[in-house]
């Protein structure tokens, strides 16, 4: 059977967590706060517009509305300079193996990502050609944990949501998956995702078998 594979890109196809970090670290340092990482873990899943929002919260600090649009393109700016460096050596372990098998095996496979850059990225790092389609950050007007990016996702490889399964690195995106009725495959701790249908540390620890399971159940 034809099932809907839906991959998130940011923690799940690559990791530019690193690289949002240092914008958002550096962008905080020029408005006289700090920035952790575990501020920063907040973040995943999270849209542009309300990182920020919760970056000034964090920073007790306000903006005028002119300011804040500058800072959200300064910010990316600085992103686009790292994002600009990568290559295929930044693909997550075992990315392409599974994105190839579900390939030689008819199934659909779309992106469900909330980056605005996620088209930039995949190419940057050579695999836009393994997708069917791409739905991000673009695409949606509800953030996640609203389901509909991933439901677009489904809708746009003609795949029932039941059908779908989604996999995804931060809490928010979990429940999106689960709100669709999807499948949810957390990549990452299972103390942060398990809220998931199924956890894994990454993409080496998801065998042929339990593929096969998924798309055959
Ligand atoms: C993903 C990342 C978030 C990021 C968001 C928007 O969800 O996990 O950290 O803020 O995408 O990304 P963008 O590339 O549009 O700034
Ligand atoms: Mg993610």
């Amino acid at each position: 059977k034809r099932k809907g594979f839906i991959f998130d890109l940011d923690g799940v196809i690559v990791d530019t967590a690193k690289y949002h970090f240092l914008a958002w670290k550096n962008l905080a340092n020029s408005l006289g706060f700090d920035f952790t990482e575990i501020q920063n873990e907040q973040l995943k899943g999270v849209s542009r517009v309300e990182s920020l929002k919760k970056i000034l919260t964090w920073g007790e600090t306000t903006v005028s509305e002119e300011k804040f649009q500058d800072l959200m393109t300064l910010k990316n700016t600085e992103y686009l300079e790292f994002i600009n460096k990568m290559d295929d050596s930044e693909i997550l372990p075992d990315v392409p193996r599974v994105l190839d098998y579900l390939k030689d095996n008819k199934q659909g496979v779309s992106l469900g990502s909330a980056s605005k850059n996620a088209r930039v990225i995949l190419e940057k790092v050579n695999i836009l050609d393994k997708f069917e389609a791409i739905v991000d950050g673009n695409d949606v007007s509800k953030a996640k944990p609203d389901p509909e990016v991933f439901l677009n996702a489904a809708d746009a490889i003609n795949v029932k949501p039941e059908d779908c399964i989604v996999f995804e690195d931060s809490v928010a995106g979990v429940q999106a998956a689960n709100a669709a009725h999807m499948i949810s495959i957390g990549i990452g701790s299972e103390d942060v995702l398990h809220e998931a249908d199924y956890i894994f540390n990454d993409f080496t620890e998801i065998s042929t078998e339990f593929i096969n399971k998924l798309i055959n159940n």
